[in-house]
């Protein structure tokens, strides 16, 4: 377990989360050190339940404590999100048996906190869902910003338009407040935002192959598989976009697993908080030489290097 990168997951548990927290915990490269939700995709006790239910799915070889966190934006009303893309329950209503496993009593703020604290300067954040729980988390303790290896979130959208409006991604128009007070907080961060994640194009191809080497004592899986990808299959060509499903989050992942599946460059983001329709959006100033800068932002994905390391990871 020693040479493995320590992580804590956060989480809004919808189908590419899932997809992330499965990535993860069959990676020999990382040890979840545990798992924290919250709102965005379903709500926070939607998440939670989902997140658990997948661990039943992949039976983790070590523990992995689930701690809940958030349900409501710092400031604002949630923003009810889009079912087209999760289903009504995050997992394309895939009938999961329920769940024995519990989530910790710890709020996700302290557990994030408690964790930090246990492995100073050792341990890699990786978010996928709002920044809400760190942003209480460094509310409650700043000093963690300095004390964690890095946060790797996947967010934002710099050079491409939004997803939720025309300039503003989902995990940051869903909390802008608590994306500001983050990437104002010193804290080192990725941004792995839609600038690459749009090109993550997990299709049919990737599906077959996956379906061809997953073994079939894994039944759960295979079956879970092939709900959750005809299901996002369906959704995005009834979009009009073709059937393929973007690997947002399992990106997230990847990056903190090996940064060498992107290039990024150094920017100081700023978050819109004010705009009527601007709210939510990644901003930076590209007219000039950055002078300072608070986040390196993934430019450039390797998409298909990346999409083949999901593949050899998720069929052990
Ligand atoms: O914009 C994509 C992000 O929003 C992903 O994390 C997806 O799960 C949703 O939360
Ligand atoms: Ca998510």
């Amino acid at each position: 377990m020693q040479n493995k990168k320590k992580i804590i997951l956060d989480v809004d548990t919808g189908i590419d989360d899932a997809l992330a927290i499965i990535y993860a915990v069959k990676s020999d490269d990382i040890l979840v050190e545990g798992i924290t939700t919250g709102f965005g995709n379903v709500d926070v006790k939607q998440a939670t339940e989902n997140t658990l239910k997948v661990l039943d799915l992949i039976n983790p070889s070590y523990e992995i404590p689930v701690s809940a966190g958030a349900d409501k934006p710092l400031f604002r009303p949630r923003r009810e999100p889009s079912v087209a893309i999760h289903g009504h329950d995050g997992l394309g209503e895939y009938p999961l048996p329920a769940t024995k496993r519990y989530p910790v009593e710890q709020h996700a703020s302290d557990f994030i906190i408690k964790k930090i604290h246990e492995n100073l300067h050792n341990i890699t954040l990786v978010f996928t869902g709002r920044l809400t729980n760190l942003a209480i988390a460094l509310a409650k303790d700043p000093s963690i910003a300095s004390k964690v290896e890095r946060l790797v979130l996947m967010g934002g959208a710099l050079h491409v338009p939004g997803n939720v409006t025309e300039v503003a991604e989902a995990n940051i128009h869903g909390d802008p407040e608590a994306a500001h007070r983050v990437f104002e907080s010193g804290i080192p961060i990725t941004m792995v935002g839609l600038d690459v994640t749009s090109k993550t194009k997990f299709g049919e191809e990737h599906f077959g192959q996956v379906m061809e080497q997953l073994p079939v004592d894994q039944q759960g899986l295979r079956d879970f598989f092939d709900h959750i990808f005809q299901f996002s299959f369906n959704a995005s060509d009834q979009l009009n976009e073709g059937r393929f499903r973007l690997m947002h989050d399992p990106l997230a992942v990847g990056v903190a697993i090996d940064p060498n599946y992107v290039k990024t460059k150094d920017f100081y983001i700023y978050i819109e908080t004010r705009g009527a329709l601007s709210s939510g959006a990644t901003l930076a100033d590209l007219r000039t030489p950055q002078t300072k800068t608070n986040a390196s932002v993934c430019i450039k994905v390797n998409d298909e290097l990346f999409l083949q390391h999901y593949i050899d990871t998720i069929v052990k």
